[in-house]
């Protein structure tokens, strides 16, 4: 038990170390955001490859100015998918564009649809 305690505060120290914004802790918290061995945040998503097929790869918090987050998105047309893979932002700018859970576009842009979400591998399906 005081091992478990000691390796605990030990992980709850390098995260503070890593300045994990707000709302990274509260994905954390809802398991939609893990935590590597450094004790940076990190998400996994459906990343697309130069041959056209999506394959899940680790997407980790890329460091930046302020409390910086990740997600994945998905950028697609009526035709086919344009790019999808990990979204790593200041936090600021995840909360205006991301949705927990579901891709689903909050808007349309001519005729290009973005979304982004948190969740491992949420952006496997996306939805206009
Ligand atoms: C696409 O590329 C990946 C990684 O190089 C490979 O594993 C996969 O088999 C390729 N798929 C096709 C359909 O070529």
């Amino acid at each position: 038990m005081a091992r478990f305690l000691i390796l605990l505060s030990t992980a709850v120290h390098l995260v503070s170390a890593t300045l994990v914004g707000e709302l990274s802790k509260e994905l954390i918290k809802e398991g939609l955001v893990s935590i590597d061995e450094n004790g940076i945040p990190k998400t996994s998503c459906m990343v697309l490859l130069s041959n056209g097929t999506s394959t899940p790869q680790e997407c980790p918090v890329i460091p930046g100015f302020g409390p910086q987050g990740v997600g994945c998105f998905a950028l697609w047309n009526a035709d086919r998918l344009i790019e999808q893979g990990c979204f790593s932002r200041q936090e600021i700018s995840l909360r205006n564009q991301c949705k927990k859970k579901t891709c689903h576009s909050r808007r349309k842009q001519k005729d290009v649809s973005f979304c982004c979400c948190h969740g491992p591998l949420c952006n496997g399906k996306f939805t206009q």
